[in-house]
């Protein structure tokens, strides 16, 4: 079947694009419009031309596996759809449903006109695949939709809807009934003008505020930070102002074909891919279906359970939230309004979406009330004994098939699932990183026994709540608190070691994490992993390696932020860390205890310490089949853990270094500093000595 098809309406060509699912630009698609223009031009009973997609949408851009496959020789591209409709004596109309993005947008702008129905979205999101829009786009989009709005647009990557778009005079005509009906009409009337047809590159583009691109480039200094393709867009359309349209895209071209080849781009692909793999769980045939889910429950009024509840809210699940007290039920709800009305005080809900949110969520502390619930997330107290004790109460109250979910962060929900036999199948972990009302990032946890159709339910409840879920075998932390420990616990042993707190911080910052280690560690309080220790047994004298100051600190009452001091002190009404001369005593103290040598680091060293632990780890999870592929791992550095994405996550990233260099360090490591974060994978070795990375890894076992 043609990618392309052509037939005539009346006196109108339409051209149908029809490459699902979403109508990227493959080959096939640029030489099936070409010849449609050129058919439809030598056809004198054609007036006008409309190009529409075929299924869901319009045409979501250039086809994304061709950056890293050659483009066959000879195929048509953008650049010669473009030089068609820009030659085309007839009018060229696009007709937009679903989305019009990246190259389907900068088709769709060098057409003479565009029609859209008011749900369709149009955007330039190649900055989000690390690469400014390479046909055009930032030429074109200036001058339909003015130089702030088209900046803003395309160095976000953000698309906006219909009616937006209209009224930033990106689209001509919003169309309320069928669209091909519509552009149809808009055609015909435009080809019975005859005459010529405005093209968007003639447009006058005027630059009212000469500081507009210096002013972007501070404000987005400290997000795009470590990254060119934000930057580089910036460029692009300054280049549309300073040099002729033609020349302009030139530029642009040569920008964009730099960008694609960056470590940057590569990682972002591999980002774009990844999320698209994680919904995949081999072995589960797409004949299993999600079972509806029209109530919901959550124990546990908390940090977490109050997050979660409004996630079942998002998801338009109605939702019982259950707590042991009145009063921690009342301060549980407290907190979620609190939450709901900051949104609206941001302008991102109304008063009226606030109080149907609120009115969705039932407080009670009975947990009968959980008789009708098809879902339950525990998010109680962290105790195996406590999980038991609530898991045996569920089994009695709810329903023969709810799915029972635990929000455990390091807790075996085999274990937990075993406590009520007859509902084994039934009984999975979610496990949500705080604040679960913002952080994009699940783990869904597949027990042994859990069933297909409750496993994919629970993912399909985790993108309902516009959450991106990663399925996670049971072992202690799961994939990301099981590889964080190798990162904290390299932090705090250098810090024993001589490191300054603020070197550490600064050298992965300079990275590109979000925060530094220790900087992290002082805003989620070093108190839980003290009392952790403790529970351990042996109190805190038996000091570990790594937990000796911490446990100073918090003897000494610094359990971070919470009390304005932890590795750093925090000034009144500031959450920036300075360093302070006690922790470096305390650390001397390590060192002396411990019989280390007390040393200054070089940031590279610094650097490897805190990453190849989770590399190492990671390999081991993923051998042992915890994780599904090794992007799924990358996805909860990511969405959980402030890594950057232009990095692509740990494991892409150490395939960048080199699997050879990485496996050679971690021995090194293992053979100088012994802990056994550092005991060599054997995955790891054999990719290494296989010249292979975890992308090689994942292509070779995907399923
Ligand atoms: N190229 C290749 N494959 C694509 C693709 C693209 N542009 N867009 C989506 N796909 C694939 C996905 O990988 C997925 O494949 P799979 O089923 O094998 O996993 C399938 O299409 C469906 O995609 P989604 O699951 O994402 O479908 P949704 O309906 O949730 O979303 C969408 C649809 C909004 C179009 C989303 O797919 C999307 O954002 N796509 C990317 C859009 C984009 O970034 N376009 C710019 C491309 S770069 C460009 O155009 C360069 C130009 O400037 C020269
Ligand atoms: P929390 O202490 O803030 O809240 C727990 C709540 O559960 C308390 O309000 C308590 O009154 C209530 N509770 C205890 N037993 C109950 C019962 N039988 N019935 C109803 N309510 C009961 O704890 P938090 O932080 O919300 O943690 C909850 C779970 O989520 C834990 O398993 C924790 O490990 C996990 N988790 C916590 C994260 C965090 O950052 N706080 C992140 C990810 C997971």
């Amino acid at each position: 079947m043609s990618l392309v098809g052509y037939e005539k309406h009346g006196t109108v060509a339409v051209l149908t694009v029809n490459n699902p699912p979403v109508n990227a630009m493959s080959p096939g698609v640029p030489k099936g419009i070409c010849e449609g223009v050129a058919q439809a031009n030598a056809d004198d009973t054609v007036s006008a031309i409309v190009l529409i997609g075929g299924g869901r949408g319009f045409i979501a851009g250039a086809d994304i596996r061709y950056f890293s496959l050659p483009w066959p020789d000879g195929e048509e591209s953008f650049a010669d759809i473009i030089a068609a409709f820009e030659a085309s004596p007839k009018p060229v109309i696009a007709a937009i449903h679903g989305h019009a993005l990246g190259g389907g947008l900068e088709t769709a702008m060098a057409c003479h006109y565009r029609v859209i129905v008011p749900t369709a979205n149009v955007g330039q999101p190649e900055v989000k695949l690390g690469f400014p829009p390479g046909a055009g786009g930032t030429q074109r989009l200036p001058r339909l939709a003015g130089l702030s709005d088209a900046l803003d647009m395309i160095v976000s990557g953000n698309p906006v809807k219909a009616p937006k778009a209209a009224a930033m005079g990106i689209v001509d005509q919003v169309i309320d009934g069928d669209l091909l009906e519509g552009a149809l009409a808009f055609a015909t009337e435009k080809g019975a003008q005859g005459g010529d047809h405005r093209r968007t590159r003639d447009i006058e583009l005027t630059l009212d505020d000469p500081g507009i691109f210096e002013a972007k480039r501070k404000e987005i200094a400290r997000r795009a930070r470590g990254m060119r393709a934000p930057f580089a867009c910036i460029e692009c359309v300054e280049a549309a102002v300073e040099l002729e349209f033609d020349a302009g895209v030139k530029r642009e071209r040569e920008i964009f074909k730099e960008c694609v080849k960056s470590e940057e781009s590569v990682a972002m692909r591999h980002v774009f891919f990844a999320e698209r793999a994680a919904n995949k769980i081999p072995g589960i045939s797409k004949d299993v279906k999600p079972r509806t889910i029209a109530k919901a429950g959550v124990l546990g009024a908390g940090t977490m359970g109050g997050g979660i509840a409004m996630n079942f809210v998002n998801a338009g699940i109605p939702v019982t939230i259950i707590e042991q007290s009145q009063e921690a039920l009342d301060r549980g709800m407290g907190i979620i309004a609190k939450n709901y009305a900051a949104t609206v005080a941001k302008g991102r809900m109304s008063q009226e979406q606030m109080d149907a949110c609120l009115g969705a969520i039932t407080p009670t502390t009975s947990m009968d009330d959980l008789a009708d619930a098809d879902m339950i997330i525990e998010a109680v107290f962290e105790t195996m004994a406590v999980k038991k004790e609530v898991f045996t109460k569920l089994d009695a109250v709810a329903k023969p098939d709810a799915i029972l979910t635990s929000n455990t962060s390091y807790l075996d929900i085999n274990e937990i699932a075993e406590a009520i036999p007859g509902r084994n199948g039934h009984v999975l972990g979610t496990h949500f990183f705080s604040p679960a009302n913002v952080m994009r990032l699940v783990e869904v946890v597949r027990t042994d026994n859990v069933s297909d159709e409750n496993l994919v339910t629970t993912m399909d409840i985790g993108r309902r709540m516009r959450k991106l879920p990663i399925v996670t075998g049971v072992c202690h932390g799961f994939i990301g608190n099981r590889m964080l420990e190798g990162y904290f616990g390299e932090a705090s042993i250098m810090v024993e070691q001589g490191a300054k707190p603020l070197q550490i911080d600064t050298v992965m910052f300079g990275y590109g994490m979000a925060m530094g280690p220790l900087a992290v560690m002082d805003l989620a309080g070093l108190d839980i992993g003290w009392s952790k220790r403790k529970d351990a047994g042996g109190g805190t004298a038996a000091d570990s390696v790594g937990a000796f100051v911490s446990n100073r600190l918090c003897e000494m009452g610094r359990y971070g932020q919470k009390t304005k001091r932890g590795y750093y002190i925090y000034e009144d009404g500031s959450r920036r860390p300075v360093p302070d001369a006690e922790v470096d005593q305390l650390a001397a103290d390590a060192a002396a205890h411990f019989g280390f040598e007390h040393r200054a680091f070089k940031d590279q060293e610094i650097l490897e310490r805190c990453l190849y632990p989770l590399v190492n780890i990671g390999a081991d999870i993923l051998a042992e089949g915890h994780a599904l592929r090794a992007s799924d791992i990358d996805l909860v550095y990511l969405n959980g853990y402030g890594f950057p994405g232009w990095r692509g996550g740990p494991m892409h990233w150490a395939g960048t270094v080199g699997l050879d260099k990485v496996y050679e360090a971690v021995c090194r490591y293992h053979e100088t500093l012994g802990f056994d974060h550092w005991k060599p994978s054997p995955l790891l070795k054999k990719l290494a000595e296989e010249g292979k990375t975890f992308d090689d890894y994942d292509k070779n076992n995907a399923g």
